[in-house]
């Protein structure tokens, strides 16, 4: 499965593959002039043994800021748990102005693109796909994907190929896809679902420290 590297591409900045976050792309950049506004690239390096795929960017989150998860609620949780498992080095300051760097780490969304009502639709994911899938292949050392929610967990499977129905998302589950590959399952980090209790802290720290026992290896 793995290509030869590097074979990534991004979105390009006025990505046109889905009208409708084309549309709301273009109404927030004559509204919000100063934010990022266009499809948000990945984080981290392309030899990470981890990547985590997110859902999309948030609106005055990683689509203000340009990088995923910054800026939003849900970064907050996530980057702090990076830190504490040693994933990141650095301060996370809510901004791509810190000096914060993942380590041994890659983060992504199943869709690059801001949506409307934070929800992608079907055909927008699929539109999408092919990002996810060049992603993944370009990362020779990969371990572990981390999904973060149901609909990556559902984008990865369908961009690898695999059948949805052997993989039932669940929260802290793991899968193996390969013998060098394991699916990873968490509840997204969203304020939604923290403040619904879906998800708590520690059961968001139960997934990494079940990541870092796969991935055993001292971050460099
Ligand atoms: N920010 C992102 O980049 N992705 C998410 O899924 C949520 C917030």
């Amino acid at each position: 499965m793995i290509l030869p590297y590097p074979v990534l591409f991004e979105p390009e900045p006025n990505c046109q593959l889905c009208p409708r976050l084309s549309d709301f792309r273009n109404k927030w950049r004559s509204e919000e002039p100063g934010w990022f506004n266009a499809p948000v690239p990945s984080f981290g390096n392309l030899d990470a043994q981890l990547l985590i795929v997110g859902l999309a960017p948030g609106r005055r989150g990683a689509n203000r800021t340009g990088r995923p998860f910054t800026g939003d609620f849900a970064g907050d949780l996530l980057y702090a748990t990076l830190q504490k498992f040693d994933f990141s080095r650095g301060e996370y300051l809510k901004s791509c102005q810190d000096k914060l760097t993942l380590v041994n780490c890659r983060i992504t969304n199943a869709v690059r693109c801001v949506p409307p009502q934070n929800k992608p639709t079907g055909p927008e994911i699929a539109n999408c796909r092919d990002f996810l899938f060049r992603e993944i292949t370009a990362m020779p050392n990969l371990r572990c994907i981390l999904a973060l929610g149901s609909l990556s967990h559902n984008a990865i499977l369908t961009a690898l190929g695999q059948k949805r129905s052997n993989y039932k998302f669940s929260h802290a589950e793991f899968y193996n896809l390969t013998d060098d590959l394991v699916l990873a399952d968490s509840y997204h980090c969203s304020r939604y679902n923290t403040n619904t209790r879906r998800l708590s802290t520690e059961m968001f720290e139960l997934v990494f420290e079940k990541i870092r026992n796969l991935i055993k290896t001292k971050p460099v």
